[in-house]
C-alpha cells in the first residue's frame, strides 16, 4: 500500500528540502516506486532531482483541469535508482494556486467538498502506481501545507533546536491537531532534530527540552557532507563509509522503518 509522507515546518531553512531529497532518493534506491511532489514555488527539490519546468501545472492539476500524466515527469540523474523516481515539479507559478482556488470555488466544492481535500482526491487517482509519495512543502501555514497534511499518512518535521524554531513548532502542532481531528485521524508525526550542533551547550539544552515535550527521532548533524550532497546532486547514501551524513540518515530511516 502506498504511503504518503509530507516534510513540513512553517519555519524556513530548517532542512525540509534536504530531508525530502535524502528520503526520496533513499526509498527509490531501495527499489520502491517513488513520486516526489514539490509544493514549494522555490522549486529547489525539483531542480536537485533534475527537473526544471518553466511553468508548473500543479494548480491546474489540483482543480482537475489537467491530468496526472501531464504533471508527472521522470527524474534525471546518472544512477539506476532515478528510474524509480518520478517528480511533480514546482515553479514560481505555484503562486497562481490561491487565485485559481478562488476562481474555481464552486467546482472545487462539487469535486472535493473543501479545497483542503483536493490533493488527497488527486492522489487517490494515482496512488496505486507508487509505493511512496514524498511531499516537500513551503515554509508557511498555507493551502499547500494544509492540503498535504490532509493527504498524508505521516508528517516528518525537521526542527532546529533554537528558541524561535521551537515557538514555530507549537503553531504547526496546533494545525496538525486540528487536521487530525477534522480531516485525517490517522495522521502521524515525527519530530527530527535538524542541523544539530551538539557542541553548543545551549543547543543541547534545547534538544533536551524538545525531547521532554515530544518524542524525537535521532537527529541529523550540521555537516559539510550535506551541503556537498545538494551541490553535487549526490544523495548521502552514495558517499563513502566515513560520511557522517550517510551514518546519520541511515540511522534515521532505520528508526522510522523507512526502507
Ligand atoms: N544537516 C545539514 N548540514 C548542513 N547543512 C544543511 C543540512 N541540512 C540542510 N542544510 C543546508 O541548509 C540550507 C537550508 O536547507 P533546506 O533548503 O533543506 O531547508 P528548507 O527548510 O527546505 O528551506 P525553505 O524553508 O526555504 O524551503 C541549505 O543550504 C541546505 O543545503
Ligand atoms: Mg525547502
Amino acid at each position: 500500500m502506498c504511503k504518503v509522507i509530507t516534510i513540513a515546518n512553517n519555519k524556513g531553512g530548517v532542512g525540509k528540502t534536504m530531508q525530502a531529497y535524502q528520503l526520496s532518493t533513499h526509498l527509490a534506491h531501495q527499489g520502491n516506486k517513488v513520486l516526489v511532489i514539490d509544493l514549494d514555488s522555490q522549486a529547489n527539490l525539483s531542480t536537485t532531482l533534475g527537473v526544471d519546468v518553466r511553468r508548473t501545472l500543479i494548480p491546474e492539476w489540483l482543480i482537475g483541469d489537467v491530468e496526472a500524466e501531464d504533471v508527472i515527469c521522470p527524474s534525471e540523474g546518472e544512477h539506476d535508482f532515478y528510474q524509480n523516481l518520478s517528480v511533480i515539479p514546482s515553479s514560481r507559478h505555484m503562486a497562481n494556486l490561491a487565485k485559481l482556488l478562488i476562481l474555481s470555488e464552486s467546482e472545487v466544492r462539487k469535486n472535493a467538498g473543501r479545497k483542503e481535500r483536493l490533493l488527497k482526491l488527486r492522489l487517490q487517482e494515482i496512488k496505486d502506481q507508487f509505493d511512496y509519495i514524498v511531499i516537500d512543502t513551503p515554509p508557511m501555514l498555507g493551502d499547500e501545507l494544509i492540503m498535504a497534511l490532509v493527504a498524508s499518512d505521516r508528517v516528518l518535521i525537521p526542527t532546529q533546536a533554537q528558541d524561535y524554531s521551537i515557538d514555530g513548532l507549537e503553531e504547526l502542532m496546533d494545525t496538525f491537531e486540528i487536521i487530525k481531528e477534522s480531516e485525517n485521524p490517522g495522521l502521524e508525526f515525527n519530530i527530527i532534530p535538524s542541523m544539530v550542533n551538539a557542541r553548543r551547550k545551549l543547543e543541547r539544552q534545547r534538544l533536551e527540552e524538545l525531547a521532554q515535550s515530544f518524542k524525537v527521532t535521532p537527529g541529523v548533524r550540521n555537516l559539510v557532507d550535506m551541503q556537498e550532497s545538494i551541490a553535487l546532486r549526490k544523495p548521502v547514501f552514495l558517499m563513502g563509509k566515513k560520511s557522517k551524513g550517510k551514518a546519520d540518515y541511515s540511522q534515521l530511516w532505520d528508526s522510522l522503518g523507512l526502507r
